[in-house]
């Protein structure tokens, strides 16, 4: 499992802005290359509607060609239908599509779900994705 991890710390308005701008905020350097693997998941928040920028760099920078990407999806409440389309987008530029797909509720500045019930949504999701074979 890897993290994805912004170079630089923003507070709220430049996140939600730069979301809204589509701006590309730098992540720190990782391995992109997922030529060896088969199954790959994105789990992300929601920033404005749409994949957080730091997992947009990482959609749009990754070696998905041809990939499938699942994401699980960290909203505040909010539904997931325009991140899905907005990553789906980035991906098909790449020629590689979404999976698998799951919303789960985290909080928006206040905890809403607990550790142990994520856990268990990256459990449930994880078996989904077993599911559905790779
Ligand atoms: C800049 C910003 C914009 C956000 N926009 C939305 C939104 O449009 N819809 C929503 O449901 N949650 C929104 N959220 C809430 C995040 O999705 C939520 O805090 C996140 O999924 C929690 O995961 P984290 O603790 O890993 O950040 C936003 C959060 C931030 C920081």
């Amino acid at each position: 499992m890897r993290r994805i991890e912004e170079k630089k710390q923003r507070g709220f308005l430049r996140m939600g802005w730069g979301s809204v701008t589509n701006a590309r905020f730098e992540i720190k350097p990782m391995d992109l290359d997922f030529s060896g693997y088969d199954t790959i998941v994105l789990c992300m928040p929601v920033w404005a509607d749409k994949p957080a920028c730091p997992a947009r760099t990482f959609l749009r920078d990754a070696r998905l060609d041809g990939k499938k990407v699942h994401l699980l999806i960290s909203t505040g409440g909010g539904e997931i239908d325009k991140p899905v389309a907005v990553a789906a987008a980035d991906l098909a530029k790449k020629n590689a599509t979404v999976g698998v797909t799951a919303r789960v509720i985290a909080g928006f500045g206040r905890k809403y779900a607990s550790d142990g019930e994520l856990e268990q949504a990256g459990r449930e999701f994880a078996a989904k994705v077993k599911g559905a074979g790779s």
